[in-house]
Parts: structure tokens; sequence; C-alpha cells
């Protein structure tokens, strides 16, 4: 039996492989340190599940309209005019079942056979794998420490060609936790704005920002880039509601109308009592978030000074999301070697950065208690010692 050729070009998510496999020793009972983790360890705030199970008892469970309910796809407009500048329209907002499949319908709905899509590198490990699904062509362009992992538009200018389409763009990035400043933005969409280039923006980790840094939101910088940019938001990361599966996008109506029809054809709509913990996530404080983002903050800093102690490693300081990628390249090993040897003599685990498309990485999450973070730098101290 033959499988289809899209799915034969493809290979599972390494990052949920590795997260499985760690989390499997620790059921076995072995001592694993994990800093493979990709979502918040902290609990739904009680507000947001109490609106859920609300919905729930009020028998709030058949089919929705498939963008969402009215009340959240207001909320979500509101969110954008408030807290991003973007004036999307209620019916420019498609809510579906995470972050992920937002940026799937995005690059479903706007490229497929012919058609180049710029991403910089290390990037997200989805979006190469979306974007062949949908029958494109990745084009990974490397950015480096030095540049703070960033893309910049001189690179961008160099890396298209008459077959370009979009370029994504991660800020707060994973797994760099690169934040691009609204100068930066602005130059790679003027660029992008030259060639009509479409802008997917994927913002899911926007409100974990560090150092009184501001997110910017790239549709905002001009109107020629409000016109050419899909907004990717969602749940998870902010509010810790990762198991919820309830993701969004602003876009171009155009654009939003046929994601509607995609999804309406594929998943329909989101949970529907899930929305209403989203109604109140956006509509209640936002204190819960900023709780969170202090305590990555107090992780980020204790790890980022551990590391930096490390000189057979070297990283530079995130400002965003909760991730560190380290540069191993002075050990001369490839990034899977490391993380498998680490795991199997350490019990420490971490991302190799071939995941990402750089193999001289490691990533290592801090979303995971300071009591772990510490247990598992010590151990990957002492294991660099002997390499
Ligand atoms: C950069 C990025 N985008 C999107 C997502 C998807 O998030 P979700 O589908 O849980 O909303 C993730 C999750 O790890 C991510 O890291």
């Amino acid at each position: 039996m033959e499988l289809a050729s899209r799915i034969t070009h493809i290979t599972p998510s390494l990052t949920l492989s590795i997260d499985s496999k760690a989390k499997a020793l620790r059921a076995q009972g072995v001592d694993v340190c994990s800093f493979a983790a990709g979502e918040p360890d902290f609990d739904t705030p009680e507000h947001i599940k109490a609106a859920a199970i609300k919905a729930l008892e009020n028998n709030f469970t058949r089919y929705t309209p498939v963008a969402g309910i009215p009340e959240l796809r207001e909320a979500i407009s509101k969110k954008f005019l408030s807290e991003n500048q973007l004036d999307y329209q209620p019916q420019d907002i498609i809510v579906s079942n995470g972050g992920k499949q937002s940026c799937f319908n995005a690059i479903l709905a706007c490229v497929g056979e012919g058609d180049e899509v710029i991403i910089p590198a290390p990037y997200w490990l989805s979006y190469p794998e979306m974007v062949r699904l949908a029958g494109a062509e990745p084009i990974i362009v490397p950015t480096t420490a030095a540049n703070n992992w960033k893309i910049t538009a001189e690179d961008f200018a160099n890396a298209m060609s008459p077959r370009t389409k979009m370029i994504i763009i991660n800020s707060p990035g994973n797994p760099t936790g690169a934040v691009y400043s609204k100068e930066e933005l602005r130059a790679i969409a003027e660029v992008a704005a030259d060639e009509e280039i479409l802008i997917l923006s994927d913002e899911i980790y926007e409100s974990l920002i560090y150092d009184g840094l501001k997110h910017v939101s790239i549709a905002s910088v001009t109107p020629e880039a409000h016109d050419l940019t899909i907004t990717v938001s969602g749940f998870s990361k902010a509010y810790a509601m990762t198991g919820w599966r309830l993701g969004y996008l602003g876009a171009p109506k155009k654009i939003a109308q046929a994601i509607e029809a995609l999804q309406s054809h594929s998943s329909s709509n989101a949970c529907s009592f899930a929305q209403y913990g989203a109604v109140a996530a956006l509509n209640s404080s936002q204190q819960c978030v900023a709780d969170m983002r202090e305590e990555f903050n107090i992780r980020r800093e204790y790890m980022f000074e551990r590391l930096s102690k490390m000189h057979q490693l070297s990283v530079i300081k995130p400002s965003g999301a909760f991730y560190m990628l380290t540069d191993i390249s002075k050990l001369g090993m490839s990034s899977m070697n490391f993380a498998d040897r680490l795991l199997s003599k350490s019990n420490v685990a971490v991302i190799p950065g071939i995941a990402f498309g750089n193999d001289k990485t490691i990533r290592l999450s801090y979303a995971t208690s300071i009591d772990i973070i510490k247990e598992g730098l010590d151990r990957l101290e002492n294991f660099c010692k002997t390499l």
C-alpha cells in the first residue's frame, strides 16, 4: 500500500517525540530533568476554567459558527485594536484549533505548487513541513547569533525569487526567543510591499517579552503591511491553555473568507465550550499573564547566568518566549549526538537544534520549575566537563 507522496516527504515533530520520550522515562521511574517542554508548566487560571465549565453546564455543546462564536471574535477584534494597534473586524478573524492550525490554514489558503516561502532559521519546526504539505517550497534563510537570530530586510531581499509568495516572521521566536523591533519589522515590511509578498506573522508568544521591550505586530507598521499580513496568535502560551486547542488569526478579508471555507471542510469550529473560556481570558484582568511572565523571567535570568558560565557552550540572552538556544559548536558534535548522550548519560532532555534547521545548537526550555532547572543545569555542567 502506497501512501500519498505529500506525506512521505514530511517528518514527525521531533520536539513532541523527545518530550514524550522524557515523559515515558519519567513514568518508568527514571529521574529525568526535561528542558524539552514547549508549553507553560502552569495551570490554566481558575476564572478561565470556570467560564468553560459554566458553558458546559449550560449545554453549550453543539456546533458553533465555523470561524468562532461572535463574542469571541468580538473580544479578539478588541484585543487586536488595543494591544496590537490592528484593525481587524470580527468577520476578518478566524478561530481555530490552536495557533498551529491557524498557521496551517494560512499557508494552505495562500501558497501552492510552484510557490516559495521564505523561512528564517532557526525556525519553528512545523513551518517547512506545512509549506511542503501545501505543495510549495520552503526557502530556508539562516540567521546568526551575532544578529540576535534575526533576518534582516537585506537577507530577505537576497533570498527572494520571482516565485516567492510569502515570508514567515515569528516574533517572539521559537526556538530563538528573538524579538524584532518596529524598525526591523518596518524594513522587512517595505521589502515585502515592493514585491507584494504575503507575510505570515506568528505572534503566539506575544505576551512573553522581557526587559521592558514591547511587542510589535508587523501588520501595524504600515497600511501596506496590514494588507499583506496574516496575524496569528492564540491562548496556549499566554494563558497556559495548550490542551484547550484554541488559536486565531486576523487577515485581509479575501484571505479570511478563504480560510473560513477551508476550515468548514476540515475541522469546522473549535471546541464550543472552550471558546467561552477564551472569552473570559481576553475580557478579564490580564494579571495572570503578568504573573506567569514574571515567573518565566526569574527562570530566564537564572538559566542565562548559569549557561553563560559554562565555557564550552555559548548563549545570547533571549528577549522573549521561554527558550534558550544554546550554541554547542565548540564541542564539535552534532546536536542530535549531544542530545542523545546527554539524555542517556545524565537524564537531561533537550531538543537538538537540527530540528529547527541549525545543527550547532540545542534548545532548552525554561517552562519548568526552578528546582528542575537548577538540577538539570548542574547535570548539564557536569556532562560538559566529561566531554
Ligand atoms: C512558534 C509557534 N507557533 C505556533 C505554535 C502552536 O501553538 P498552539 O497550536 O498550541 O496554539 C507553537 C507551539 O509550540 C509555536 O511554538
